[in-house]
Order: C-alpha cells, then structure tokens, then sequence
C-alpha cells in the first residue's frame, strides 16, 4: 500500500528585501506518496529549488501548509527538522552543498556519522564504483570535477537509507552514461517504496518518472501521469501559450 508522504497546500513563497519584495511561488498544492517518482520540470527561475526547499523543510513557506507524513513543517522546531533529515529526509542540492574542509569520504558518511550508523566503507566503495565515481575518495570537493562533486553529493543521499529523496537536477553536470546509472538508482529506491522528488531539465528523464508537474511562473501548469517525452513537449508548449 503507498502511504502518504508529502502534502503541500496553498504554498507561496515571497523573497527579497524590504520595498523590492516578489512572489516567487503562487499558491501550490501537491501530493506524493511512497514508491511515487515525481518530477519537476520547467524554465530556470520558474520556483522549481524554492519549490523543493519549501517541500523539504529547508525554507519556510510565506503561507500555505507543508505536511510530511502527517507533520506539519509550518513553525516546527530546529530540533525537530534537524530529526526529520537524520532520519527521513534526504537532498540533493543543485549546488552539491558539500564540505570544503572534510574529504569526499567524509562528505558522504557525515549523515550516517550525525545519526550515529555504523559506517560500511566496502559498501561506499562499491556504491562509488558502481556510479563510476574515478577519483580518489581521499581528495577534497575543491580537487574534484564538477561531476564527480555531485556524484558525492548523490552517494551523501543514497547512503542514507532516506524515505524521502528531494533531488534538484541531480544529474546536471554529468555526462549521458553516469546520467542514467544515477537515475537507474533512484528509480530502483521509488520501486522498493522510496518517495522521490526530482527537478529536472531532462525531458528524457521526466518521461521515465511516475508523474510529472511542469511548473512556470511558480505556478503548476500541468500534471502529467506516465508521462511519455511528447506528452511533457506537449505539456510545456500549452504551457508557453497559456503565458503568451
Ligand atoms: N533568496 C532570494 N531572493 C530573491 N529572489 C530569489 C531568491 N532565491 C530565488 N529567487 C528568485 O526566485 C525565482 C525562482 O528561483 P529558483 O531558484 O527557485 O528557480 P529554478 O526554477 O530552480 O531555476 P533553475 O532552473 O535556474 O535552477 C528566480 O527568479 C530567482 O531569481
Ligand atoms: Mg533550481
């Protein structure tokens, strides 16, 4: 049975400084469950980061409610947020967010470190062979490329036995074969009943996801069930008309 993971309501979210104040988000509503691959796509600066960050806690929505499994993120306490990524929650930033200082070993076990898990290096060994990960795991995120960053920050979430992944454009800065493995992982966590949540630029991706929302102008546009790569072109075009 799929449970219930994410439930948005009305989420807006204003920005900026005081008297240059804009909506970046107009009022979303979404739903996930467990097992669900969900994909976001649309224009860059069209609220897909604010989205996420709204849905997982890591910013606090203008107005609107953000509940996951049944609790509700609006006014919850750090102590609490801090649990829920311990133990529930795992991002993927677009920006990789990784310790300068700590090495790329360190920087994928720290989670399992803050939460005190027992740390199996073979296992993170073989995680990185099998993302194709080539560098040495000694070496600091400023030695390393920008794919293979990524590649750390995505072991950092995959290590973590999370049930819910929030992935912004997890693949970005990787090339087409370590796009797929990646995804190929994330979409073998949806079917063993993991709730992903992934911005995307990639259509191709998109359209092997479970559900797709394409999102303009901070507003959900359309949704697209078992979405196929000309529903989601189609579903993009009906969206430029709808603005034009
Ligand atoms: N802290 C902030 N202060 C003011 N405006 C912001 C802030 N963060 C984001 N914005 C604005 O909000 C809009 C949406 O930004 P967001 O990063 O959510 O877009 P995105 O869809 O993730 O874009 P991309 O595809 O380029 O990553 C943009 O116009 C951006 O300039
Ligand atoms: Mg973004």
């Amino acid at each position: 049975m799929n449970i219930m993971k994410i439930m948005a309501n009305k989420v807006t979210k204003v920005m900026g400084n005081k008297g240059n104040q804009i909506e970046i988000l107009h009022g979303i509503d979404l739903q996930t469950s467990s097992g669900e691959f969900l994909s976001i796509i649309g224009p860059s600066g069209s609220g897909k980061t604010t989205l996420l960050k709204c849905l997982s806690g890591l910013v606090q929505p203008t107005s609107g409610t953000v509940k996951i499994d049944n609790q509700l993120l609006n006014n919850i306490s750090e102590r609490k947020i801090a649990k829920l990524r311990r133990t529930k929650i795992s991002y993927i930033f677009q920006s990789y967010n990784l310790l300068p200082a700590l090495s790329a070993f360190d920087n994928i076990v720290l989670p399992l470190r803050l939460s005190r898990q027992r740390i199996n290096k073979t296992k993170i060994y073989q995680l990185m062979n099998s993302l194709n990960f080539k560098a040495d795991l000694k070496q600091l995120p400023a030695e390393l490329s920008g794919g293979e960053q990524q590649k750390v920050a995505i072991a950092r979430a995959l290590t973590m036995k999370a049930e819910i992944i929030f992935a912004d454009e997890p693949t970005g800065a990787l090339d087409s074969t370590s796009r797929q493995i990646i995804f190929d992982q994330l979409r073998q966590l949806a079917d063993s009943g993991v709730c992903i949540v992934m911005v995307t630029h990639d259509i191709g991706q998109a359209a092997q996801t479970d559900r797709a929302l394409v999102l303009n102008d901070g507003q959900v546009m359309a949704e697209v069930n078992h979405p196929t790569e000309p529903l989601l072109i189609s579903a993009m075009n009906e969206t430029k008309k709808a603005i034009i």
